[in-house]
C-alpha cells in the first residue's frame, strides 16, 4: 500500500473520475473525504471506500461558495488533524459559440472549474503548510492545452482549465520548500459514462484523432493520482501531465 495512513480530500467524488480516484486511493490505504454537490452520489462512493476498509467522510457542498467550503473543509481538518492529499476533480464543461456566449455561461464556467479549485485549495493548504507535507493534484483538461481539439466551442471551459494550470505552476513554486507539491493532469477523452452517448461515427472520428487510438481509462488516471500522492513523487512538482494518448501533440 503506497498511501497507508494518508488522509485524502477528493472533490467531484460523486462523479465518474472522482469515484474511481476515491476508491483507488482507499485501496492504497488512504482515508477519504468526498466533496460534491451530489449527496446521493457521495453515498455511493462512500460505500466503495468503506469496502476497502478505509474511513470515509463527506460533505454535500457547492464548491463555488467560498464560505461554505471553508466551513466544510474546516470540519474535515478538525476531525482528521490535517490533510495529506487534495485531489481537485470537480468541474465540467459547457459549450457555446463565443459570439453567442452569455456572461452567465462564462462566469459559471469560471466558478465551477477555477474558483472552486481556489476555494478548496485555500481551505486545505494551511494544514499542509503546518505539517510541512502535502500533495495537491488538480484535474484540468486537454482543452486547456490544445483549445478545441476535443470539444468545440468550449472557450470558457478551456480558459478556466488553463487558469487551473497557471494556479498549479505558481502555487508549486510558492510552497515547494515547505514540503507541498502541486501538479495537474490534462486528460483527453476518458472512457466515462458520458461517452456512451457517442454515435459509432462520432466515436470513430474521435479515435481517429488520438495517436494511440485509445480513450483514457479512469483506472489509469487514478493510478497516476496515486503516483503523484506517493513518496516516489516527492520531487515532482509543477508538472502538467497530459493523459490523452498523444491527442494534444
Ligand atoms: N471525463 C472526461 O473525459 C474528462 C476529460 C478531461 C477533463 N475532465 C475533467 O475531469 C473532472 C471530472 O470529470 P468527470 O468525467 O468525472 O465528470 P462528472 O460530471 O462525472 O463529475 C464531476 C463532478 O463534479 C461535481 N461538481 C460540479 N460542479 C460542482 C460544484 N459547484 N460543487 C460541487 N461539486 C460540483 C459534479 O456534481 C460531479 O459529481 C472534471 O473537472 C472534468 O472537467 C474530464
Amino acid at each position: 500500500m503506497r498511501l497507508e495512513g494518508q488522509r485524502a480530500v477528493v472533490t467531484g467524488a460523486a462523479g465518474a473520475l472522482g469515484r474511481v480516484i476515491a476508491e483507488t486511493l482507499a485501496a492504497e490505504g488512504a482515508d477519504v473525504a468526498g466533496l460534491d454537490l451530489d449527496a446521493v452520489g457521495l453515498d455511493a462512493t462512500g460505500e466503495l471506500v468503506r469496502a476497502q476498509g478505509r474511513g470515509w467522510t463527506s460533505a454535500a457542498v457547492d464548491l463555488t461558495d467560498f464560505d461554505a467550503v471553508q466551513e466544510a473543509v474546516g470540519k474535515i481538518v478538525a476531525e482528521w488533524g490535517g490533510v495529506d492529499v487534495l485531489l481537485n476533480g470537480a468541474g465540467g464543461g459547457a459549450v457555446s459559440p463565443f459570439h453567442e456566449m452569455t456572461y452567465a455561461t462564462w462566469t459559471t464556467q469560471m466558478d465551477r472549474n477555477l474558483n472552486s479549485v481556489f476555494n478548496v485549495t485555500r481551505a486545505v493548504l494551511p494544514s499542509m503548510l503546518d505539517q510541512r507535507h502535502g500533495r495537491i493534484i488538480n484535474i484540468a483538461s486537454i482543452a486547456a492545452v490544445s483549445g478545441g481539439r476535443l470539444v468545440r466551442n468550449a472557450t470558457a471551459y478551456a480558459t478556466a482549465k488553463a487558469g487551473v494550470i497557471g494556479l498549479t505552476k505558481a502555487l508549486a513554486i510558492e510552497v515547494a520548500a515547505q514540503g507541498v507539491t502541486v501538479n495537474v493532469l490534462a486528460p483527453g477523452a476518458q472512457a466515462t459514462p458520458g461517452r456512451d452517448r457517442d454515435t459509432p461515427e462520432r466515436r470513430e472520428a474521435l479515435l481517429a484523432q488520438i495517436p494511440t487510438r485509445l480513450l483514457g481509462e479512469p483506472a489509469h488516471l487514478a493510478e497516476t493520482v496515486v503516483f503523484l500522492a506517493s513518496p516516489a513523487a516527492v520531487n515532482v512538482t509543477g508538472v502538467v501531465l497530459p493523459l490523452d494518448g498523444g491527442h494534444s501533440i
